[in-house]
């Protein structure tokens, strides 16, 4: 037998996949071929989903069309928004995210389909009705009656209108839907990885990614963003950054939204919300915890060579857009959600069931001993 990859399956390369590429030394992230910093600045996230599940960015027309599918199938089944409503009322929103996405999946017409035109029609319901299921659980849990989706409205335009009752500015939309863009994909990660396992079981579509959001639920993985910005409230002040982090330092605590298994220099995605991050906070008044960001992220690079993650600026850039904490992860769920359904529709087309083995490390030889000699 021989010996198991490393703890965590570091640096192991668990199979092929041509949706997103990254390379952890130089700090280079591809979507199809597109470097992220070629399509943050210019390309909308839907248009970033286009490219990922067609391989290609599409023409204006196609675009267009793909948006109407999109808008046309944002409305949830009735019974998914029953079920949300019959949750206890302490259920956290990534809890009830996955509960919505897996009630969906019931009543999804292509429930059991899983041929390739099956699964293009689940995953355009999916990434269009994860931002009604996350609009409709943010009025219920305020005694408010969820509102109906507005298909005229763009995707992110319309979560903010369906989550707060009222449209957003454009400003804040943008930057939510960039945001989305930057959350799309990223390889193997534990969440899509968890995805590919389901899927590889020939499990169908909707099973597959409500193991996706249980996954990116952990604060080692999706719950750091909102972790981050605990940690930002709980500093307070740029003038305690300094004692704060010593403290942390001396108790060995993980300061989320830092570090990353694969990148071991900046996190491209990082780049974009760190400068997002700068202008929003200034713009809402909120500077100060842009200052604490940054004097956080200089003394974590030079004391400890770990450089901030996707989830750290982000925190920022949600908060400044007044976003509820707790919807920071559901949010990054939204822009991930184009990247599952991509990785099990590519799971599906070239199926082999994922197996791997494991060390065993237990006990051998034992022999059974009556009850009563215990
Ligand atoms: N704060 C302080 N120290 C850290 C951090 C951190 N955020 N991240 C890593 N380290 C240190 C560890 O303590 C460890 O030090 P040691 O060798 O002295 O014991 C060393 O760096 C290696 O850390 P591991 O946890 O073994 O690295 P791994 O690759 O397993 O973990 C992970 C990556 C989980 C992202 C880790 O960096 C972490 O816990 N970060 C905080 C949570 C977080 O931000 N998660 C979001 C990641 S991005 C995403 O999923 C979208």
């Amino acid at each position: 037998m021989t010996a198991a990859a490393g703890k965590g399956l570091e640096g192991v390369v668990a199979s092929q996949t041509s949706l997103s590429f990254i390379d952890g030394l130089k700090g280079i992230l591809v979507y199809r071929g597109y470097n992220i910093h070629e399509l943050a600045p210019n390309v909308s996230f839907p248009e970033s989903v286009f490219l990922l599940w067609n391989g290609r960015l599409p023409r204006r027309s196609e675009l267009d069309e793909f948006e109407v599918t999109l808008a046309a199938q944002r409305t949830l089944d009735p019974r998914t928004v029953e079920g949300l409503k019959g949750l206890p009322a302490e259920t956290v929103p990534m809890s009830a995210l996955r509960t919505g996405i897996s009630l969906e999946g019931v009543y999804d017409p292509d429930a059991e389909d899983n041929s390739a035109e099956a699964n293009r029609r689940k995953a355009e319901r999916l990434v269009a009705r994860t931002p009604t299921i996350i609009a409709a659980i943010h009025r219920i849990r305020q005694g408010l009656e969820p509102l109906d989706p507005d298909p005229s409205l763009s995707l992110s335009a319309d979560f903010v209108r369906m989550a707060n009752g009222e449209p957003g500015t454009d400003e804040a939309v943008d930057a939510l839907d960039r945001t989305l863009l930057l959350y799309l994909d990223h390889g193997f990660n534990a969440s899509t990885f968890a995805c590919r396992v389901i899927a590889a079981t020939l499990g169908d579509m909707h099973s597959a990614v409500t193991g996706g959001v249980g996954a990116l639920k952990g604060e080692l993985h999706g719950g750091a963003n909102a972790r981050a910005m605990h940690t930002l409230l709980e500093i307070g002040d740029p003038e305690n950054v300094g004692p704060w982090l010593d403290r942390a330092f001396a108790e060995k605590r993980k300061i989320m939204g830092f570090g990353h298994r694969v990148y071991k220099t900046e996190d491209p995605r990082a780049t974009h919300l760190r400068e997002m991050s700068r202008v929003l906070t200034q713009q809402a008044g909120l500077g100060k915890f842009y200052e604490m960001s940054r004097k956080l992220e200089d003394r974590m690079i030079s004391e400890k060579g770990i450089n901030p993650n996707v989830d750290f600026y982000c925190a920022t850039v949600y908060y400044a857009l007044g976003i509820p904490i707790d919807l920071y992860t559901p949010l990054f769920a939204i822009g991930r959600m184009g990247g599952w359904t991509a990785h099990v529709m590519e799971q599906h087309a070239d199926n082999r069931l994922i197996r791997p083995r494991a060390e065993y490390v237990g006990e051998m030889d034992l022999r059974w001993v009556p009850m009563d000699e215990r």
